[in-house]
């Protein structure tokens, strides 16, 4: 009796291990990208082909030289080139001079990161880039912010759920979908594991926070010994706390408005550029009282000017700051002590600068916040100046 169960038993458990290879091992996640969804989307997807348009790109290096003193000892000195649309997300990590520390280096790129995790579990994020990363992987698509049901919102990033938990806050899903990617992260050195910096909380001081206390550091400044932090586009850590976020907007609400299509069918834009493109449904519709079409993208231009000249203006005062510290650290007649200071207030004096210099808007999705940590990144690189004079 007892024997005949186990035969049953063990009847099941093939039964089981034969179904679920049929089923693909572990089982595949059967990704649908925009092509399966033509027929059913059109307008849809003609918007989401219209991200092909966006492939304008430039040397930051070039146009902005001092950054080569800034990140001198590390790959974003020897290339660095301006973000441009989705549809060139995996063609660009590809032809990027940096190295890859490993496969995660793909997470905001290709939903096929997706099925590398599903396949290999964590070890997958230390993978070596060159031996997973192919020029065929999908880019950003549908399955990234949908998995295969369009229209439905769905959080595919396990590095952002679990840095929501970190943090104990609740943020609007809406801007979550786009905060999978455009956010503050560091890789865990050992592991290569996605991580985002949010235990403290979501602004420039409480990162610095987080990060002297795991004692991290992206790379060490070779002029001034200085352990130096990178920060990558914080689109939605500098949104979230601005006047439109405190009113309840969120990314999709500018950057994918609802359009209409030449049939005159609404359906939401999926093309991710410039909202001023699409300035009457994105913005007019709640400024259109008291701004033209014009005079509001004046106005939106002299907010970035403004930011952008000011990063610029602090941008050159870390390049002396860098070359300062190097002449004086090299002559040996500075004290260990005072030493150490300098470096730490310009690792964070660089930090708040780069944390602006790095997000996309400049400056618009919250000018308030972007100018008060360019005045603090300013007022820690003169604390480290007047230490060295
Ligand atoms: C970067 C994230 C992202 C990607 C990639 C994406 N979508 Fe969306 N999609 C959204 C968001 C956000 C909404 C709005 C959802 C809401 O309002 O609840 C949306 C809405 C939709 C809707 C609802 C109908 C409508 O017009 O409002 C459909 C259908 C849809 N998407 C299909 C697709 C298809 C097909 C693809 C692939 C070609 C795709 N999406 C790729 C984020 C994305
Ligand atoms: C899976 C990751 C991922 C998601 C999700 C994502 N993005 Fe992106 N986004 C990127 C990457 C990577 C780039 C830069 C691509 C390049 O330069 O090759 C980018 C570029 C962009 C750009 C163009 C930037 C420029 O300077 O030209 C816009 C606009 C944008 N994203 C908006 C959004 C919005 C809005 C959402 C949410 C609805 C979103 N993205 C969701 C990864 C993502
Ligand atoms: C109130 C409207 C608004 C909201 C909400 C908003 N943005 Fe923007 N965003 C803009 C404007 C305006 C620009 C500047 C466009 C330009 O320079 O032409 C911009 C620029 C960008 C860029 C660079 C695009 C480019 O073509 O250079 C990215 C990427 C981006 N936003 C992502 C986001 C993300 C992610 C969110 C949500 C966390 C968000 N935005 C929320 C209005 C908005
Ligand atoms: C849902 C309504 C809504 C949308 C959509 C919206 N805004 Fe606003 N905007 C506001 C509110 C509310 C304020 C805060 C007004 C205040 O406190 O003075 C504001 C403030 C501003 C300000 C600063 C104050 C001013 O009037 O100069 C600018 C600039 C601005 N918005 C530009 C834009 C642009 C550009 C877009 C589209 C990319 C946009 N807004 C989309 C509601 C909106």
């Amino acid at each position: 009796m007892l024997k005949r169960g186990i035969i049953v038993l063990v009847m099941i458990a093939i039964a089981i291990v034969a179904f679920a290879c049929a089923s693909g091992g572990s089982g595949k996640l059967d990704i649908k990208t925009a092509e399966d969804w033509a027929d059913k989307y059109p307008d849809i997807i003609a918007s989401y082909n219209e991200n092909k348009e966006d492939s304008s790109v430039y040397s930051y290096l070039e146009v902005h030289p001092y950054l080569k003193i800034l990140y001198a000892g590390y790959g974003f000195s020897k290339d660095y080139n301006s973000a441009r649309s989705h549809y060139y997300a995996v063609e660009d990590i590809l032809s990027t001079q940096r190295t890859k520390p490993g496969a995660s280096c793909l997470a905001c790129k290709t939903s096929d990161y997706l099925e590398l995790i599903n396949e290999n579990g964590d070890k997958a994020y230390a993978m070596k880039f060159e031996d997973v990363a192919t020029a065929d992987m999908p880019t950003i698509s549908c399955y990234d912010c949908h998995k295969n049901e369009p229209g439905v919102i769905s959080i595919t990033r396990t590095h952002l759920t679990t840095a929501i938990e970190a943090s104990g806050e609740k943020f609007n899903e809406k801007n979550m979908v786009c905060g999978q990617c455009h956010v503050e992260y560091y890789l865990e050195p050992e592991t290569k594991e996605v991580i985002l910096p949010w235990k403290n909380g979501l602004n420039v001081t409480e990162m610095i926070a987080y990060y002297d206390n795991i004692g991290y550091s992206d790379w060490e400044h070779p002029d001034t010994g200085t352990k130096m932090l990178k920060a990558q586009h914080p689109e939605f850590e500098t949104f979230d706390g601005s006047f439109h976020s405190e009113v309840g907007l969120s990314c999709v609400d500018c950057h994918m408005p609802e359009i209409e299509s030449e049939s005159g069918e609404k359906f939401r834009s999926h093309h991710w550029t410039s909202p001023l493109t699409t300035i009457e449904e994105s913005c007019l519709r709640c400024h259109g009282s008291s701004y033209t079409a014009d005079k509001l993208i004046v106005k939106v231009e002299a907010i970035q000017k403004g930011a952008d000249d000011r990063t610029e203006e602090v941008g050159q005062i870390l390049a002396t700051l860098v070359e300062k510290l190097k002449t004086e650290k090299d002559s040996g007649r500075l004290d260990v002590k005072v030493l150490d200071e300098a470096r730490n207030y310009h690792r964070q004096a660089q930090f708040y600068w780069d944390f602006v210099f790095v997000e996309n808007s400049s400056g618009f999705h919250d000018p308030k916040e972007t100018h008060k940590n360019l005045d603090t990144a300013e007022e820690l690189a003169n604390k480290a100046l007047n230490l060295l004079k």
